[in-house]
C-alpha cells in the first residue's frame, strides 16, 4: 500500500490526522500552482506535413522538406534508423548513452515511386511517401510497419503542439514493451498511458500505468521483429489494437498502434531484425545494462516495518539455524529517524554499522531504502544543505513546491540538473559509512500523497533539464532515472572497489545503465503473481533485465501454497526477493508450516546451485542487451503458438522455467519451442515445437533443459561445474560461460564451450583461439539414459 490509500487508511492517530491535513492542502497548492502556471489550453491549429517539396541528401539518408514539416532521417552504422519531424535531432535525450551512433554512410535517400523517396540500407529499408507517410520494410522488402503522416495540433497563440502517430503493422504481429505493464507480457489491445504512476495501493493486472512507463514497443511478426522507440519524455497514450487474419481470404485487417502526445519532439528509433539483434541495437543505443554485484544475484529478504535491529537479528539467525541460504536484507523507511532519508532512528538501531559487519561475516549485505523527498523543515541537514545549494524543485513563481511524502512536507531535488545530481551522490557517503551495500530507490516517481488530483508534482513545476529549462510535464518521467544515475555515478566514486547495486522503483528508457527495478507493490493473489511474471517479461524487451517482484506479494496474507508459488517463480527471476508491507503477514519461508519450507529450501539451493549461471546471464546482458529473462519466442519469434504463451519463460538460452501462477495445479502445459528438452528433474524427453503436459507437484515447477546445454552451477564443494544436457545424437551443443572475477570491474573473458557425440559418448571442450581443449571445470553429462 501506498500514497493516497495509505494516506486515507492510516489510523487517525494525531500524527494520521496531521498528515492527512498536508495531503488536503498540498492537493489545492498543486492545483493553484498549474492554473497558475501552465498555459491554457486555447484554440488550436490543426497540421500535417503537406506534399513534399525538396530532398537534402546527406549522410545515412538526409533531410525531406514537405510544405509544412520537415523530416530527418537518418540510418546509423547498427542497423537503427533515426527520424525527426520538425527538425528534431537525436540529441538532447535522456534515453541515449552517449553520442548518437554514426550515420551509415552508404545508406543515402534515393527516389522511389510515385515521387516518394528511400533509404536502403543492409538491414532495412525506409520509404517516405510525398505526403510524409513511412513505411519500414525487411531488406527482402516485406512491410513491417507503416506511420502515416503525424498530425499536430498547436496553439494558435504559440506554445506547445499536441502530436499523433498511427501506425499500422502485419496482421499477425503482436505488441510487447511499454515499460512495466501489469497485464502483459502481450499487450492486448486498449489504451495505455506514459507517465510513471503510483497506483496508490497494491496493483493487479488491471491496473495500469504503473511506476515505470516507455514508448517503447517491441512488435513481433512473422517476417520480423522491430523496436520502436520515440523519445519524448511527456506525458501521452498509445492504443494498441491487434491484426486480424482473414485466414486465406485475403482480407487481412493490419494492427495498428496510435501515439498521442501531450508534446514533445516527434522523433523515433526503429530497430529490424530478431530479438536479439533487436535488444543488442537497443542496449548499444541506450547504454549496457550495469552489472549487478554477485551476491545481488541470491537471495534477499526485505520487510518494511522489522521494527529494530533485534528483529533483523532474530530473521537472519531463522535464515541461517536452518541452513537456508541469504545473501542480503533491506532495510525500509521505518529505520530511518522519523522517515527522514539519510538519517537512522538509533533507538532502533543503535548501531547500525556494527550490524552490517556482523551480517557481513556470514555473507549477508544491507540494503538501503532511499526515497528522493526531502523533509522539508530546517533543522533537517539535507534540507538545509539542499536549500543552502538551491537543488529543490521550484514552481512557476520561484517558490518551494512541496509536497507530502512519509516524513510529513517535503522537497524534491531537481535530479535533471548535474550538480544537483552531483550534491545528491555525495549524501550516498553516509549511507556507506553506516554499512550499507545496495540502494533501493522507492516513491520516485515522483510520488506525492494526495487528497485528490494526481500524486505527484504541479506540472508547471520548473526543473532545470540540463539548463534548457522546463516544467514537470516534461521531466516527470526522467525523474527516477536521474536519480539513478546521481546514485550510480556517485557510488561508482564511493566504492569503486565495489560494483553499484542501485534498483529503482521507477525509471524510463535507458534506466539499465544504473540498474534494475522491481515489480513495486504488487497485490497479494494469484493474479498479483502473474502480473509479476508480465512485468519482468516487459521489462527485460524493453532492455532492462534485471528486475523480480515481491515474492509472497506486498499485502496481506499469502495462502502457504500462494506464497510457495511466487517463492519458486522468483528463485528464477533475476532479483529474487521477499518483501511486504507494514501491516502484511509474515514471508520467512518458516512461517508457512513444514511442507512449504522444505520445498522453499529447495528453490533456494538450486538458485544457490544457478549462481554461475545467473552470472553469466548478467555478464552477457551487458554485452548483448538480451534479458535473462525471455518470452519463449525470443529463438523462435516465427513461432505464433510461442508469441501468445505468457505462462512461461526462457531463462538464458538454456533453460525453460513454467511456474505455476494458478491454485491446485500438479500438472499443467507447456509450450515447447522447437527442438529437443528434458525434464530436469526426470530427466524425459520432451520433443518440440508443441505442448506437453507436465508434473508440477508442490515441490517444484517444471524446469526443462535445452539439450546441447552447457550450464555453469555451483558444485556441492563450491567450485563451478559444468551441467551439460546430452545434445540428440547427430546433433551437437554448447554454451558460453562468464566466470565472475571479484566485485571489481575487470573484463572477464567470455568461455566458449562445444558438446558433441564421440563414439557413443557426449564430449564437452572449450573452444580457444588454439583449437578446443579440456574443460578446465568438472563435467557432468545429464539426460544419457534417455538418448
Ligand atoms: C513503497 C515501496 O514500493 C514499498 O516497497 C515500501 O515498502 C514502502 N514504500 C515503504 O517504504
Amino acid at each position: 500500500m501506498d500514497g493516497r490509500d495509505l494516506v486515507r487508511s492510516v489510523k487517525i492517530g494525531s500524527a494520521g490526522a496531521a498528515q492527512r491535513v498536508r495531503t488536503v492542502r498540498a492537493a489545492w497548492r498543486r492545483r493553484r500552482a498549474d492554473a497558475a502556471g501552465l498555459p491554457r489550453r486555447g484554440a488550436e491549429r490543426a497540421r500535417v506535413p503537406g506534399p513534399v517539396r525538396e530532398v537534402e541528401p546527406g549522410p545515412g539518408g538526409g533531410v525531406v522538406r514537405f510544405s509544412r514539416s520537415e523530416l530527418r532521417i537518418t540510418v546509423a552504422v547498427n542497423g537503427a534508423v533515426f527520424w525527426g519531424w520538425d527538425g528534431a535531432a537525436p540529441e538532447p535525450s535522456y534515453a541515449l548513452a552517449g553520442r548518437s551512433p554514426e550515420p551509415d554512410p552508404r545508406a543515402v535517400l534515393e527516389p522511389d515511386k510515385d515521387g516518394g523517396w528511400r533509404v536502403v540500407a543492409e538491414r532495412v529499408t525506409v520509404v517516405v511517401s510525398r505526403h510524409g507517410a513511412i513505411e519500414v520494410l525487411t531488406p527482402g522488402g516485406v512491410l513491417l510497419r507503416r506511420d502515416l503522416p503525424p498530425r499536430w495540433w498547436e496553439p494558435v497563440g504559440g506554445g506547445t503542439a499536441r502530436w499523433m502517430q498511427r501506425s499500422e503493422v502485419a496482421a499477425d504481429a503482436r505488441f510487447f514493451g511499454l515499460g512495466g505493464r501489469a497485464s502483459g507480457p502481450r499487450l492486448r489491445d486498449g489504451t495505455y498511458r506514459l507517465w510513471n504512476t503510483d497506483p496508490g495501493r497494491p496493483f493487479g493486472p488491471g491496473d495500469d500505468p504503473l511506476y515505470v512507463t516507455m514508448p517503447v514497443q517491441l512488435v513481433v511478426a512473422d517476417a520480423a521483429t522491430h523496436l520502436v522507440f520515440h523519445d519524448t519524455s511527456w506525458d501521452g497514450t498509445v492504443t494498441l489494437r491487434e491484426g486480424e487474419e482473414g485466414a486465406g481470404s485475403g482480407h487481412d485487417r493490419e494492427g495498428t498502434s496510435e501515439l498521442r502526445m501531450d508534446g514533445g519532439p516527434l522523433r523515433c528509433w526503429v530497430m529490424v531484425g530478431t530479438p536479439a539483434r533487436v535488444l543488442l541495437a537497443w542496449a548499444s543505443l541506450t547504454g549496457a545494462p550495469a552489472l549487478p554485484p554477485a551476491w545481488a544475484l541470491g537471495h534477499h529478504h526485505a520487510r518494511w516495518g522489522f521494527g529494530g535491529e533485534q528483529e533483523v537479528r532474530r530473521i537472519v539467525s531463522g535464515y541461517l539455524e536452518r541452513d537456508l541460504p541469504l545473501d542480503a536484507v533491506h532495510l525500509d523507511i521505518d529505520h530511518y529517524d522519523a522517515h527522514q532519508v539519510f538519517t537512522v532512528d538509533t533507538e532502533r538501531f543503535p548501531k547500525l554499522p556494527q550490524l552490517a559487519e556482523d551480517l557481513l561475516r556470514d555473507g549477508i549485505r544491507l540494503v538501503s531504502i532511499v526515497d528522493p523527498a526531502v523533509k522539508a523543515e530546517p533543522g533537517n541537514d539535507v534540507f538545509d544543505s539542499g536549500t543552502a545549494e538551491d537543488v529543490f524543485v521550484r514552481d512557476a513563481s520561484g517558490q518551494l513546491v512541496r509536497g507530502v511524502a512519509w516524513p510529513g512536507e517535503v522537497a524534491y531535488p531537481d535530479f535533471t540538473h548535474a550538480r544537483v545530481r552531483q550534491w545528491w551522490g555525495r549524501l550516498y557517503e553516509e549511507r556507506v559509512s553506516q554499512g550499507f551495500s545496495g540502494f533501493w530507490h522507492a516513491v520516485n516517481e515522483p510520488t506525492s500523497f494526495t487528497a485528490f488530483g494526481e500524486s505527484t508534482l504541479p506540472r508547471s513545476a520548473r526543473h532545470a533539464l540540463e539548463g534548457r529549462g522546463g516544467d514537470h510535464r516534461e521531466a516527470h518521467n526522467v525523474y527516477a532515472l536521474c536519480m539513478a544515475q546521481a546514485a550510480y555515478e556517485a557510488l561508482s566514486g564511493l566504492t569503486p572497489q565495489e560494483r553499484p547495486f542501485v534498483f529503482s522503483r521507477s525509471g524510463w528508457a535507458g534506466m539499465q545503465r544504473y540498474g534494475g527495478t522491481w515489480s513495486g507493490d504488487v497485490a497479494t493473489g494469484w493474479p498479483g503473481l502473474r502480473a509479476s511474471l508480465s512485468l519482468i517479461l516487459g521489462l527485460g524487451l524493453c532492455g532492462v533485465p534485471y528486475s523480480g517482484p515481491d515474492v509472497g506479494g506486498f499485502d496481506g496474507s499469502p495462502s502457504p501454497e500462494l506464497y510457495l508459488r511466487w517463492f519458486q517463480l522468483g528463485s528464477y527471476l533475476p532479483l529474487f526477493r521477499t518483501h511486504a508491507s507494514l501491516r502484511a503477514g509474515r514471508r520467512e519461508p518458516w512461517e508457512f508450516g513444514a511442507e512449504v519450507l522444505e520445498h522453499a529450501r529447495v528453490a533456494l539451493v538450486e538458485r544457490r546451485r544457478l549462481l554461475p549461471y545467473f552470472v553469466t546471464l548478467a555478464h552477457l546482458a551487458r554485452r548483448t542487451g538480451a534479458p535473462y529473462v525471455r518470452p519463449l519466442w525470443w529463438a523462435a519469434p516465427e513461432d505464433r503458438a510461442l508469441r501468445d504463451c505468457e505462462d512461461a519463460f526462457l531463462l538464458g538460452d538454456c533453460l525453460l522455467v513454467a511456474p505455476v501462477l494458478d491454485p491446485g495445479t500438479d500438472r499443467r502445459a507447456v509450450q515447447l519451442p522447437r527442438g529437443r528438452w528434458y525434464d530436469t528433474a526426470t530427466e524425459q524427453v520432451h520433443e518440440g515445437p508443441g505442448q506437453v503436459l507436465v508434473d508440477s507437484p508442490l515441490a517444484r515447477v517444471p524446469v526443462l533443459a535445452r539439450a546441447g546445454a552447457v550450464i555453469p552451477v555451483r558444485g556441492e564443494d563450491g567450485r563451478q561445474e559444468l551441467e551439460v544436457w546430452a545434445p540428440a545424437h547427430g546433433r551437437t551443443g554448447g554454451g558460453l560461460i562468464v566466470q565472475d572475477v571479484g566485485d571489481g570491474r575487470p573484463e572477464p573473458e567470455i568461455e566458449r564451450y562445444l558438446a558433441r557425440w564421440e563414439d557413443g559418448r557426449v564430449v564437452v571442450e572449450r573452444e580457444g583461439e588454439d583449437g578446443p581443449s579440456e574443460s578446465p571445470h568438472p563435467v557432468r553429462i545429464r539426460g544419457l539414459g534417455a538418448s
